[in-house]
């Protein structure tokens, strides 16, 4: 299999694939709760235009490709696509990011097409909360999906975004989750992609704060190892079956492994998370029947890549960063 490197040594291997705009949820961080205008279908890549590019980018060396969205669930053929998805050959792990909403019928065929991970948003653990983050009153499907999780072999992750005066009361009540849970708990710093390009004037709840305050409850916390271009520091409480982590997505401190590269809804390549887009891939795709011209032009992309997320934001023709997560898939 190919290894790719970019311009600045980095190896890229995980590929995030956002196969729709919409969601089931108007979590505040992420989207307006009114006035969103959605792609039309016909601007979402279609599952055999997906297929296809993950092909190309097979041979490239990647070998990780996550799901995500908005909501995957809400994409009708999301089962189909995974089911094509992981016959490619060179694709090892495809992971999915959901919120939970509609994922639990599904988690048993998951499990038997060997998905290498779901990572699930849950941001709160009290049900008129969740309500008011996320707009929509979703929670026990929420948990009913968790629960689901834990009893299949699909390993899990909790994304919970730290929201300063919204949830930071709870970080240790999720915490307490991997208490008797082998679940992975991860904190994510609070990022400008909420659609409207609001955010704080500084960042109150920074990934050194997050640990402190988790630290100050249990004094005995130790890191533990983190896989290769992880995005989130680990640690493990004594005692406990699951572990946690913190996201210092906005922070970016870890852009010096970042191995990643991203698909928008309306496939629009990003080599990073923080710039604009860098490559019309739909076009590109809908103009050329050459695997050889595509390769070409992402080639290309790989090879002009910002060397951190505060150089991807500083070259922006506007910044800062303000459009929807739910484009991007995170
Ligand atoms: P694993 O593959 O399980 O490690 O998950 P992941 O962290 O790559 O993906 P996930 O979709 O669970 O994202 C968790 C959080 O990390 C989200 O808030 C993402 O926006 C953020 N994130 C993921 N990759 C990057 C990145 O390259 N840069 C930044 N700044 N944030 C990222
Ligand atoms: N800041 C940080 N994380 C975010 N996510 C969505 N919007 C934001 C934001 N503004 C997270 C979701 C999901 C992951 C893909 O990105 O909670 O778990
Ligand atoms: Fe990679 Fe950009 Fe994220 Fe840094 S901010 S880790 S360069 S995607």
């Amino acid at each position: 299999m190919a290894t790719l490197f970019d311009n600045h040594g980095r190896k890229l291997s995980y590929l995030r694939m956002a196969v729709t705009d919409r969601c089931n949820l108007r979590c505040f961080y992420c989207m307006p709760e009114e006035g969103i205008r959605y792609l039309p279908k016909k601007d979402l890549l279609t599952n055999q235009e997906i297929l296809r590019l993950v092909g190309i980018l097979s041979g490239f060396g990647i070998s990780k490709v996550r799901l995500t969205g908005g909501e995957p669930f809400v994409r009708p053929d999301i089962m189909p696509l995974i089911r094509s998805l992981v016959e490619i050959p060179g694709i090892r792990d495809v992971h999915l990011t959901t919120n939970g909403v509609l994922t639990a019928p599904h988690i048993a065929e998951l499990s038997k097409l060997n998905i290498a991970g779901v990572n699930l948003s849950l941001d709160t653990l009290d049900r008129d909360r969740f309500r008011a983050i996320t707009h929509r009153d979703e929670f026990q499907n929420v948990m009913r999906t968790l629960h689901a999780l834990l009893e299949s072999s699909i390993p899990v992750k909790i994304n919970a975004v730290v929201m300063d005066g919204k949830n930071t009361d709870e970080i240790i009540s999720l915490v307490e989750l991997g208490r008797n849970n082998p679940v992975d708990i991860r904190f994510i710093e609070e990022m400008p992609f909420n659609g409207e390009g609001s955010h704080y004037n500084r960042l109150e709840w920074t990934h050194v704060r997050i640990l402190d305050h988790i630290r100050a409850h249990y004094p005995g916390l130790a890191k533990i190892h983190d896989p290769e271009f992880a995005t989130a520091s680990g640690y493990r409480v004594p005692g406990f079956a699951g572990t946690l982590g913190v996201i210092a997505a906005f922070s970016r401190t870890f852009c010096g492994t970042c191995n990643r590269i991203r698909v928008t809804a309306q496939g629009t390549l990003k080599t990073c998370l923080y710039d604009a887009g860098v490559l019309d891939v739909r076009a590109l795709l809908r103009q050329s029947a050459d695997d050889a011209l595509v390769s070409d032009r992402l080639l290309q992309a790989f090879l002009s890549r910002p060397k951190d997320g505060f150089e991807a934001e500083a070259s922006r023709q506007s910044n800062p960063v303000s459009e929807s997560m739910s484009t991007i898939g995170g």
